[in-house]
Order: structure tokens, then C-alpha cells, then sequence
């Protein structure tokens, strides 16, 4: 039996491929490669030794994602594929809606009509808006602010219809905290295209010499130091949740929502603090005002994941930023310039890698 991960070439996906590999899973990939490299599934490749199936297919086309159901004999799916970034949500709306929720739906008729029923979701922390309360239970009040949060949002709802409707589906929808670090083997980790528009990306790429200085957006907030707190997670440790997630859903039918975070909360200048001290560089900041829709403080009530799964996050905040570092430092444009020679290849050899009419592509 095998699993298929949507988006499995991104950052928590990749992670992810490793950690079902290593617990001997076999896996196939679906991902269009809009915000990720092809690269990142060949180097899974190397750090587990094991291969597996990736196809560059959109979830929005359904005559491709079939194909896969009948090539495959999928038993469940974890769903990473979808936009993440807030801000470019809240300018291209309705490309969000499309992209994730649209995209969605289709998977999951995709899925009813081949008989696979077992689901586990990436949805986020963003779904609790500004929190009444920390550290955030799963049964809070949900009032997410922008158009990114509300597909998660609305999956969540759509997910729990579907269960509702037909209680052979087992479905986990696992909100995530701040996943930052990268595999220990400084070989995957995360990529963004551009800007870095979150944290750890930005010091990173300031540590490195990519970016000159950070700005900390705001150093008002009723907290121990005036700037934001959130609950960072190590991202091999968010892999680990999403087996357990996985095992859950294999055993037990029902709607099984998770906090996956560490519970414990850090502040802006103290991930400065310890991402300095891990790296050894120092990292240049100037205090600016504060981001628009930006909370003071988030971090996770974790004790439902670690009553109903066993699952608690082991990585503290060092080692978090000690292997963000090595990703950074050993790979300073990302994927980027590996992938473009990778590419060059690619042309020269294109028909050893593709196989018509699936879109196959098995990288060794
Ligand atoms: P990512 O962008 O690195 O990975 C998402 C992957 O999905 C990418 O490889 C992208 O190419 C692919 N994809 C997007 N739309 C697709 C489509 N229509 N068809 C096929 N593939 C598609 O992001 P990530 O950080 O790995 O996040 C994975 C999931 O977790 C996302 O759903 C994200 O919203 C959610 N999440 C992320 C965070 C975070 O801080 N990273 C926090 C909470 C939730
Ligand atoms: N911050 C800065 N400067 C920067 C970037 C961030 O000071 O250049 C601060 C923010 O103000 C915040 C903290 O660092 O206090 C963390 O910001 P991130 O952008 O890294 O993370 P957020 O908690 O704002 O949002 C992230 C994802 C969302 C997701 C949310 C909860 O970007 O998509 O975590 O999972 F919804």
C-alpha cells in the first residue's frame, strides 16, 4: 500500500517523504512545482536511499490525478499541496480559493471515487486568528483574518462534511505553529522564492550575507521584550507528527484534529539571539513599526497530540537554528542553481527521464 503526498516537493512536504521513507512507507509525489524544485524529491532520494514516483501533475487537473489512482495503490494521502503566503492571499484572492480549496475538492472526489478514504491535512495555526488565550486548545474559537487562513478554514469545514456524510473516511487535520530548521544533513530545507516573507528565512539569509539587515516588526507588545512570540517547531519534528498522524488515520476512523507545536514561545530577539549563537554571525536588525495583521503572541496547547498520538516535539530552539544554519550556509540560492544545472541535463537526456503518457518522472 502506498501513500500519496501532494506538495511533496516542498518544505514540510520533503521532510515529510523522509521521515515515511526511513518508517518504510512507500510513497509517490504529485507536485506542480510552482514554489518548490524538483531538486529537493532527488536529494530525498539520497538521504534515505530509497526511490519512489513524482509527477509534476496540478491538483486542479483531475484526468492527472486519476491517472495516478490507477497506476498506484494509494491507501491514504497527506495533502501539503497549496499557496501559503499571506499577503499575496490577500491581493490574488480568488487565485487562493481556486489553488487550495477548488483543488481540494477535486482530491477528494479523486479519492471517494477510487475508494481511498484516509486523509491527513496541513492546515495551520492561522485558523485561530488573534487567540484569546495561550496556549491555544484545538476547541478555541476559529476567526482567521485573511484570505490564505479562510481556505484553511474552509477545508477544515468541508473535510468534516465529507466525514459526515460518509463515516468511511478518516481524516486528520493537523494545524501547525512556526515550522522552521531543516534536515540534519543540510541537504533539504526551506526555499522561498524571493524575499523571505517569514522569520527564520529572513535572519538566515542576513546571516549568510543575502540580505543586509532585519527588520523586527515591532517592539511594543505586551511581551516579555516588547516583540512578537511564537511557537517554533523543528520541522523534522512536524514530519514525525504528520506518521503519527498518518497511523491515527489508519487505525481509527473519525475527524481528528491536532495542534502540532512545541508549547513554548519565543520571542523575535530571542530568535535572533539563538540563531546568532549558532551560527556564529552576528545578525544586523533595526526595530520598524508593526506588520499589518500581525498578533503579539501564539504558541500551542500540545496535549492532544501527545495524549491521542504519542507525539511530542523533541527539538529545542538551538538545534533548530543550528540546522537551519547548515541548509542556509551550504546551499545559499536554495535549490536554485543546482536545479538549473540539474535542468541543463535534464534537456540534454529528456527522454530518459519522461515517460509519456503519465508524465512520469522517476529521478534516480
Ligand atoms: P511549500 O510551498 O514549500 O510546499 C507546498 C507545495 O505544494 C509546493 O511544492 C508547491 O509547488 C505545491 N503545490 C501548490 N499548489 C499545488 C497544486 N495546485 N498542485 C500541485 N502542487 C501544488 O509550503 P510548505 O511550507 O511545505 O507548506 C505545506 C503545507 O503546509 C501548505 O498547505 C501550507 O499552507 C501549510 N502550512 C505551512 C506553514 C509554514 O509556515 N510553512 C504553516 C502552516 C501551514
Ligand atoms: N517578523 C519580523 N521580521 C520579519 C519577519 C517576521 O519581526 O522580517 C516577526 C513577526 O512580526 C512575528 C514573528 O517574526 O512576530 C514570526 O513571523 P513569521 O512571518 O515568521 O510567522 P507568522 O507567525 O507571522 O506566520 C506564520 C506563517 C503563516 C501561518 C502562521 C501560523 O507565515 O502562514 O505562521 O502557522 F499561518
Amino acid at each position: 500500500m502506498t501513500v500519496l503526498i501532494t506538495g511533496g516537493a516542498g518544505y514540510i512536504g520533503s521532510h515529510t517523504c523522509v521521515e515515511l521513507l526511513n518508517a518504510g512507507y512507500e510513497i509517490v509525489v504529485v507536485d506542480n512545482f510552482s514554489n518548490s524544485y524538483p531538486e529537493a524529491l532527488r536529494r530525498v532520494k539520497e538521504i534515505t536511499g530509497k526511490n519512489f514516483h513524482e509527477y509534476p501533475i496540478d491538483l486542479l487537473d483531475q484526468e492527472g490525478l486519476e491517472s495516478i489512482f490507477l497506476k498506484h495503490k494509494i491507501s491514504s494521502v497527506i495533502h501539503f499541496a497549496g499557496l501559503k503566503a499571506v499577503g499575496e492571499s490577500v491581493s490574488e484572492p480568488l487565485w487562493y480559493y481556486r489553488n487550495n480549496v477548488i483543488g481540494t475538492i477535486i482530491l477528494c472526489e479523486v479519492m471517494k471515487k477510487n475508494d481511498v478514504k484516509n486523509l491527513v491535512f496541513s492546515s495551520s495555526a492561522t485558523v485561530y486568528g488573534k487567540p484569546d488565550t495561550v496556549p491555544i486548545p484545538e476547541d478555541s474559537l476559529l476567526k482567521t483574518t485573511n484570505p490564505y487562513g479562510r481556505t484553511k478554514y474552509m477545508i477544515e469545514e468541508i473535510l468534516r462534511d465529507v466525514y459526515v456524510a460518509d463515516p468511511e473516511w478518516s481524516i486528520a487535520r493537523l494545524r501547525y505553529f512556526n515550522p522552521i530548521g531543516a534536515h540534519i544533513s543540510g541537504k533539504i530545507g526551506e526555499a522561498p522564492q524571493g524575499t523571505p516573507n517569514n522569520l527564520l528565512p529572513y535572519i538566515s539569509q542576513v546571516a549568510v550575507g543575502k540580505l543586509n539587515e532585519l527588520k523586527v516588526f515591532g517592539n511594543d507588545y505586551e511581551t516579555q521584550d516588547g516583540t512578537g512570540v511564537r511557537d517554533y517547531i523543528h520541522v523534522v519534528d512536524l514530519s514525525i507528527g504528520h506518521v503519527k498522524a498518518l497511523e491515527k488515520v489508519e487505525s481509527e476512523r473519525g475527524v481528528h484534529t491536532y495542534n502540532l507545536g512545541t508549547g513554548r514561545g519565543y520571542s523575535v530577539l530571542e530568535m535572533i539571539e539563538a540563531f546568532e549563537k549558532a551560527s556564529g554571525q552576528e545578525i544586523s536588525y533595526i526595530v520598524s513599526k508593526r506588520r499589518p495583521g500581525d498578533i503579539p503572541v501564539c504558541f500551542a496547547d500540545t496535549r492532544k497530540a501527545f495524549e491521542e498520538l504519542g507525539w511530542r516535539a523533541e527539538r529545542g530552539i538551538n538545534e533548530m537554528c543550528e540546522d537551519a544554519w547548515r541548509w542556509q550556509w551550504r546551499n545559499p540560492e536554495g535549490y536554485h542553481s543546482i536545479e538549473a544545472d540539474h535542468q541543463t541535463s535534464l534537456e540534454k537526456e529528456s527522454t530518459k527521464f519522461f515517460v509519456a503518457p503519465q508524465q512520469e518522472k522517476v529521478l534516480k
